[in-house]
């Protein structure tokens, strides 16, 4: 179904860890609407190898950089720069990771330094991409910057923990930058709040069988797969989103706009 929409379109895109991440179906869509970009990990996230078929499958380069160093960061964005040729069109940022809830800490017993590093990595990396991008004059007229966020950003999700409060401080950093990248070059930044998705980020929540089976019967869409969430991300990068930003767009199946369905209300009420 592509469509090319990406053609002549320079980019980064950040968090493919193996073929169940978001951003890997983001690079090979992205490849297969004719974008030229680069890909980026943390290094440790190298040591497990996968991200090479990808970088084979869509003739990206790997550039590592660590979202929670800012000399790293600058080094991507000038590298990128010189392997593609120009200033990015597009960045994607999939980064998220809590040390409290891959240990088990719930919200009321939370080690500080691990919620630092929460906030750091899954929220404070965004500002620190778009800081080095801007600096670094790498961003291009017009580019589009997405940002993947939750619905634990609004509604309580006792077993997200700690990540509720990085999607709220992820939202609000995309709108801060938006503001001031919107004046400054017509860049739009927004964040993509995805319906739970099968994934290594996804499947560290506690009970995420559950949050997922839930969900799924409360969208009336079902949940939202990462191919679509891809799709989704691919048409904000593109020329047909040109005045949508500073938006945190829902891609739930509907999720976060339904109260309650028959199904999950028959199991609370009588038969009569
Ligand atoms: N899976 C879900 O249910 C779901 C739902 C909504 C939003 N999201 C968000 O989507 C994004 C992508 O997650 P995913 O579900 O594809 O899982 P994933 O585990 O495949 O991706 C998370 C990525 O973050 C990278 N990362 C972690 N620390 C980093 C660091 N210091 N520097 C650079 N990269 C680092 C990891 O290496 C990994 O590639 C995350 O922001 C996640 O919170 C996921």
């Amino acid at each position: 179904m592509a469509n090319g929409i990406l053609k002549g379109k320079r980019g980064i895109i950040s968090g493919a860890l193996n073929e169940m991440s978001i951003a890997w179906k983001v690079a090979e869509l992205a490849h297969a609407e004719g974008a030229s970009f680069v890909l980026t990990n943390a290094p440790v996230a190298m040591r497990m190898g996968e991200i090479n078929k990808l970088s084979e499958a869509t003739g990206a380069a790997i550039i590592p950089a660590d979202a929670t160093n800012d000399d790293d960061l600058e080094k991507l964005f000038a590298e990128a720069q010189s392997k593609l040729g120009g200033p990015m069109d597009f960045v994607l940022h999939s980064i998220g990771m809590s040390p409290n809830v891959r240990k088990g800490r719930p919200y009321d017993d939370l080690n500080y330094e691990w919620y630092k590093q929460t906030l750091d990595v899954s929220a404070m990396s965004l500002h620190r991409m778009l800081q080095a991008a801007h600096k670094g004059n790498a961003l291009a007229e017009g580019a589009s910057v997405v940002a993947l966020s939750y619905i634990a950003a609004q509604r309580v999700f006792p077993n997200y923990g700690d990540m509720a409060d990085a999607k709220a401080l992820l939202e609000s950093i995309a709108r801060s930058w938006g503001y001031r990248l919107g004046k400054d070059k017509n860049v739009r930044v927004n964040t993509v709040s995805q319906s739970p998705t099968m994934t290594t980020a996804g499947s560290g929540v506690k009970g995420f069988d559950g949050f997922f089976g839930f969900a799924q019967e409360m969208s009336p869409l079902g949940n939202a797969p990462a191919e679509d969430c891809a799709r989704f991300c691919l048409a904000l990068f593109s020329d047909y989103t040109k005045f949508v930003t500073m938006q945190n767009l829902y891609h739930d199946g509907g999720f976060s706009s339904t109260g309650v369905t028959p199904e999950i209300m028959a199991r609370f009420t009588s038969a009569e």
